[in-house]
């Protein structure tokens, strides 16, 4: 079956669906309003017009079940949605689809200190995870600046990375259960707090990452990790993201407990300065820049360094200096964006490979995007790189979309070379659709499109998105 065919099929609103939906959940959860259609059909990203035909917010997994099966019953496909915080355009709804928000779905229940778990709704805002567990010393090591605003669901829906993956991995490390609604309409509970568990494949872990296109996660049972104790923040002066490498050679050397290892270049630098208002971290404009966050008080290792390199660099002993310097880093995403929407890549490649990669990028691809700004910055120490491409004046959106894409290709085709990933972590959503040559092999591929047609035949949730679509 073509799931593109049967899913173009289905671009119109059906009224009876609408009144259908409003008899089930109640008139308060249903909306056609073209403001809320607007504001509730896409993601941060701004690729498309949205264009659902309705939006529904069930309050629990009987509700999920209840929407999912009268979709399809009426052949109307469905986005599901979380905190529409997503990169890639996953959430987006642009073809007469039902958004089903999981905003409603906030259940906290109790912290278990001994097992180290917590069961949450999929749609609690990350940050309130880490409220609700920091009484008991404990949080869910997955930190993102859109931590206020992105869901759990759609941490997991996405598998997040943030600026914790160095020291915890990514949001899928971290689950132990989860409920999800397939297609059909059945519930599956996946594990719960039970911390051992080896009846394999383990199903749930197929959830996570599939970005919405095999099922609608409903609820999690979060692993915790204790909270860490003191840190210090530290940004240094670089002159570029292969001499920051040498920053983290010395930490690695020295043996220091790594929290988070971020760069950020100097045109990111600027444009936080000129966003928020935060004065310029070095006093003058030009330099790049990376965050070091490491547990304990040993500051001896960046003294040294600092002395054989004579790099500056601003330490943050205390909260609230740590905070100010963590505002470089976690501002930057909204202080792009404040100008118009850049064009995002998001790679990554394994950690001994990324200075050849950064070189690469450096001296053979930068080099031919010629007129154009590049805002660089991420995780370094992970392997992965932010690559933000800022619309010159006087392009057209044609002519932008076109370079863009041509720009991509010859990126992508580094990011091959050196044995990485096109979609390190904001996923694959609509907007890697069209690299699925760059996403490994033809076998490979074709056992993620054999898996969407046995969870979701009638290609229903998120078609055309994903990893799977
Ligand atoms: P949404 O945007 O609502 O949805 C994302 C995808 O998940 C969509 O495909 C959607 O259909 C699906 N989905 C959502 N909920 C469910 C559910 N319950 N069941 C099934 N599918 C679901 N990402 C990172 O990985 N690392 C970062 O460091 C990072 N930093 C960010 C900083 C900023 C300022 C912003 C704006 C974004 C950042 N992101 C980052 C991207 C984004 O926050 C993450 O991808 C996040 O995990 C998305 O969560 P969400 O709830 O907003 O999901
Ligand atoms: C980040 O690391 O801050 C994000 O992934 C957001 C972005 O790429 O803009
Ligand atoms: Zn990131």
């Amino acid at each position: 079956m073509n799931l593109d065919a049967a899913a173009a099929d289905r671009t119109m609103a059906p009224l009876p669906l609408v009144a259908e939906l409003r008899q089930l959940l109640g008139a308060d959860a249903v909306t056609t309003d073209p403001d809320d259609l607007r504001a509730w059909g896409r993601d941060w990203t701004r690729v498309a017009e949205p264009r659902p035909c309705a939006v529904c917010w069930p309050r629990d997994t009987a509700g999920v079940v209840a929407v999912v099966r009268l979709c399809g019953h009426h052949g109307v496909s469905i986005v599901p949605s979380g905190g529409r915080t997503g990169l890639a355009g996953g959430a987006l709804a642009a073809a007469g689809e039902l958004v089903l928000s999981l905003d409603r779905l906030r259940d906290l229940g109790p912290v278990d200190p001994l097992g180290r778990t917590v069961a949450v709704g999929a749609g609690v805002p990350n940050q309130l995870v880490q409220e609700h567990c920091a009484p008991h010393a404990l949080w869910w090591p997955v930190e993102l600046a859109s931590k206020g605003s992105c869901s759990v669901g759609g941490n997991l829906a996405t598998n997040a990375g943030g600026v914790r993956v160095i020291r915890y991995g990514h949001a899928r490390q971290w689950v132990v259960g989860l409920d999800v609604v397939t297609a059909d309409g059945d519930v599956l509970r996946l594990g719960g707090a039970c911390l051992k568990d080896n009846v394999g494949p383990d199903l749930k872990q197929l959830f996570i990452g599939s970005e919405g296109t095999l099922g609608v996660i409903t609820a999690a049972t979060l692993r915790l990790a204790p909270l860490p104790g003191p840190t210090i923040v530290a940004l240094v002066a670089v002159a570029s993201a292969t001499a920051a490498l040498d920053v983290l050679a010395a930490a690695r050397a020295a043996g220091i407990d790594l929290m988070a290892f971020e760069f950020v270049s100097s045109l990111c630098l600027d444009r936080v300065h000129a966003h928020t208002g935060l004065p310029r971290p070095f006093g003058v404009q030009g330099s790049d820049a990376v965050l070091v966050e490491w547990i304990g008080d040993d500051t001896g290792w960046l003294e040294r360094l600092a002395r054989t390199t004579s790099v500056p660099a601003l330490l943050g002993l205390t909260r609230a200096d740590a905070r100010r310097l963590w505002q470089y880093r976690e501002r930057v995403t909204e202080s792009l964006g404040s100008d118009g929407a850049p064009h995002k890549n998001d790679i990554a490649v394994a950690v001994p490979a990324i200075a050849a990669l950064a070189r690469d990028i450096e001296t053979l691809w930068a080099p031919r995007q010629e007129g154009v700004a590049l805002a660089v910055f991420g995780h370094l120490g992970d392997g992965s790189l932010h690559i933000n491409a800022l619309r010159p004046g006087g392009v057209t959106e044609a002519d932008w979309a076109a370079r863009c894409r041509r720009a991509d290709e010859a990126l992508y085709d580094l990011v091959v070379k050196h044995g990485g990933s096109i979609a390190a972590e904001h996923g694959v959503g609509l907007v890697k659709q069209p690299y699925g040559a760059w996403t490994g092999t033809a076998a490979a591929q074709a056992l993620r499109r054999a898996l969407k047609l046995a969870f979701d035949p009638r290609g229903l949730l998120n078609p055309g998105k994903g990893p799977c679509g």
